[in-house]
């Protein structure tokens, strides 16, 4: 598919991955529609997408909100009357150890919170964005692409196990969905980045990071270019659907 004057959803737009993905889609002439809940960076990451070519509309949404996602796609299909696409890209992290324990007696357990929130926002975000992507496309006659963004983790990683198994969750939705949708003309795909040169791998410590680079047989860090790059491949190449690509310097958990 041609990215120019495509309509794509990019959701966790104004930072880090997002924005790296919304600039790639902008440069090749893409119409944005750039979902985050932090309204005062969507602004500027508009600003920046129309700077190199694209147009962008901004939506502050949560999607982890039904009702706010459904809202979304309802005003950009009234908006755009088109939906070509969408990057199923917000995601946070609340890392902690399932229990942690000294002397036999354990100090510490992962809080259902950060369980819930990780689910609500890496997995039923993921799927309320995927749902109504699809149902808009479907409705619209518009055959487009989703891309769902997982990460290395869904192999399952110490401290990770909310977001491993929302990780996990999304490729499986990945491969459901590409098996699902070809019928609509609707391909789907999923990135498993390693770790990547954003604020959320820049929130880790100095020394779980170095140790982490250390194990990566290319030894750095990738650049969120080179994480949109591969999503530009799922775009344009028609014969891609229900696999995930993993973008990691060689890595493994
Ligand atoms: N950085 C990495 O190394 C790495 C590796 C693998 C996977 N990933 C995944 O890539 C995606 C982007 O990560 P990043 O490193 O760019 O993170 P980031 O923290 O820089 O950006 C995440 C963006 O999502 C937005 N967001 C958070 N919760 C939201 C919600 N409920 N609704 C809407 N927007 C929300 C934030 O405001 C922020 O703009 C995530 O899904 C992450 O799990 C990142």
């Amino acid at each position: 598919m041609n990215i120019k004057d495509k309509v794509i959803v990019v959701t966790g737009a104004s930072s880090g991955l997002g924005l790296s993905l919304s600039k790639a889609f902008a440069a090749r002439g893409a119409k944005l529609a750039l979902v985050d809940i932090d309204e005062t960076r969507l602004h500027e990451a508009a600003k920046l997408c129309r700077e190199i070519g694209g147009s962008a509309q901004i939506y502050c949404a949560n999607v982890a909100d039904e009702s706010a996602v459904e809202q979304v796609y309802s005003d950009v299909a009234a908006e755009f009357g088109r939906l070509d696409g969408t990057i199923n890209n917000a995601g946070i992290t609340r890392d902690g150890l399932l229990v942690k324990a000294k002397d036999g007696k354990v100090i510490k357990k992962m809080a259902l919170s950060d369980w819930q929130s990780v689910i609500d926002v890496d997995l039923t975000g993921v799927f309320l964005c995927g749902r109504e992507a699809a149902a808009t496309m479907i409705e619209l006659g518009c055959p487009g692409v989703i891309i769902n963004i997982s990460s290395i983790s869904r192999a399952g990683n110490i401290g990770q196990t909310n977001y491993s198994a929302a990780k996990a969750g999304v490729a499986a939705m990945t491969v459901t969905w590409g098996k699902e949708l070809a019928r609509y003309g609707i391909r789907v795909g999923a990135i498993a980045p390693g770790f990547a040169n954003t604020p959320m791998v820049a929130d880790m410590s100095s020394n779980i990071l170095e140790k982490a680079k250390a194990g990566i047989p290319l030894k750095r860090l990738a650049e969120p270019d080179e994480i949109a790059h591969t999503a530009i491949y799922m775009f344009e190449n028609d014969y891609f659907t229900a696999r995930v690509v993993e973008v990691d310097g060689g890595l493994r958990l």
